[in-house]
């Protein structure tokens, strides 16, 4: 029964981490990943299974309350999820508030925070029926936002979700269809998009998970939480790496589509270009959900179309790269969003709402996390530093600067 987190603090010590690489944060029964093997499970089940198998909203099941749901039980996860689909009309409005050009993240994630003002009946995270509203509420609203924050880029009329459709195949309505214009779903496209979804729905701590947990380590609402998260999840380290992947692809594509060019101004750190949608924290062989990727944007591509080119540029990027000494070395190879882009792009969604679809996956997991922390006593996330500033020094008055 030894803390030694406390009895190292009670003495001074502090341990240097920058970066969190070898620190944990937490225990976690939810998602296992063994970054040397390239295993990933979610509450046991590998990846590969769920994807081949399940479906997202059975999956966020399984995340969030630890088990595959019986036939009722998932029944009524669905039909609790669908009764939560409309945003309330005021927050529609807010919509309004931003200008066209704006990129949907932060529209997202000011939308998700906005519901902590519009929901104050499921913000308290000791109640349990509440923040099982908030779950559910989040879960219903997300694609509705999501689908909100793309008409609003493009100029065109919000539509109500359609609560006879699934919740991806109302995502894809209500993104791409019209007012008072019937829609036909690609099936296609919203099996594609359902598994891509399922393969983003949990990494165990990666940066925007470790942000809800430290948001909501303070007591804050689900939210609340959940909007650091996307924030945190924008960035082009992170989430935002299948835009840049694409723009990377595109700009390879623009000028020639030499990638023997390209992976030398990598290796060469010219300008800071990265190969983007390559390397990961955790793994440092392969990462699974890349496999599967990559075998969905073949079928996919040839079922529904699409840019062949670019595709074709992407492969010969990884062939360049895995054959190369920097790249072994490093052990660096394609993440989940090298080639998730490319079938993005070809179910019709422009670059800029790449990463909103990966928030959209991603919601589940955060929520399992958030809850997770709160069956523990509520610990505040408050990390150390070592003090580099200057010592004590006096004031000087603005006349002897
Ligand atoms: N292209 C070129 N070099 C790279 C890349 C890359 N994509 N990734 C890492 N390296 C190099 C680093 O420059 C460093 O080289 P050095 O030792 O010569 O300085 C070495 O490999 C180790 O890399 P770190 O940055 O220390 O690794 P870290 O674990 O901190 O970073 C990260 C992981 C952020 C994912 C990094 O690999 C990266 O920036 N990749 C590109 C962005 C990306 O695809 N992000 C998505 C990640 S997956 C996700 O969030 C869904």
């Amino acid at each position: 029964g030894i803390d030694l987190g406390k009895l190292l603090a009670s003495t001074g010590y502090v341990t240097y981490d920058p970066g969190f690489m070898n620190t944990a944060s937490t225990k976690s029964a939810i998602t296992y990943i063994d970054g040397e093997a390239g295993i990933l499970r979610y509450r046991g089940y590998p990846i590969e299974q769920l994807a081949g198998k399940s479906t997202f909203i059975e999956v966020s099941y399984l995340l969030i309350y630890g088990e595959l749901p019986t036939k009722a039980q998932l029944e009524d996860f669905t039909d609790r999820i669908r009764r939560h689909t409309l945003l309330h009309e005021d927050l529609k409005r807010f919509f309004d508030g931003f200008p066209r050009n704006a990129h949907p993240m932060p529209v997202l994630s000011s939308a998700v925070n906005a519901l902590s003002a519009y929901y104050q009946d499921s913000l308290d995270p000791r109640d349990p029926e509440q923040v099982e509203l908030s779950t559910i509420r989040l879960l219903a609203k997300l694609p509705t936002i999501a689908a909100y924050a793309y008409k609003k880029s493009v100029g065109q009329p919000f539509l109500y979700p359609d609560n006879s459709l699934s919740l991806v195949e109302n995502f894809l309505r209500m993104t791409f269809g019209f007012p008072a214009e019937p829609y036909e779903v690609d099936p296609e496209i919203a099996a594609a998009l359902d598994m891509l979804l399922i393969l983003h729905a949990d990494h165990e701590q990666n940066c925007s998970t470790s942000t809800v947990r430290l948001v909501g380590s303070s007591d804050a609402n689900l939210f609340t939480s959940v909007s650091g998260g996307i924030n945190a999840l924008w960035g082009p380290l992170h989430g935002g790496a299948n835009q840049a992947v694409l723009e990377m692809l595109d700009d390879i594509k623009a000028s020639g589509g030499d990638v023997k060019e390209f992976v030398r101004k990598v290796k060469n750190k010219e300008d800071g270009v990265k190969l983007m949608g390559f390397g990961h924290r955790v793994y440092r062989n392969y990462d699974p959900r890349a496999t599967l990727v990559k075998k969905v944007a073949d079928s996919i591509l040839s079922k529904i179309g699409g840019d062949d080119q670019l595709l074709d540029i992407a492969k010969a990027l990884e062939e360049a790269a895995l054959t190369d000494e920097y790249f072994i070395e490093r052990r660096l190879y394609p993440n989940v969003d090298f080639y998730t882009g490319v079938i993005y792009r070809a179910m019709g969604f422009p670059t800029r709402m790449f990463t909103v679809l990966f928030a959209m996956g991603r919601l589940p997991g955060w929520i399992a996390h958030w809850r997770e922390m709160h069956r523990e006593p509520l610990k505040i996330g408050r990390p150390r530093q070592i003090y580099t500033g200057y010592g004590e020094r006096d004031y000087i008055e603005i006349a002897g600067r």
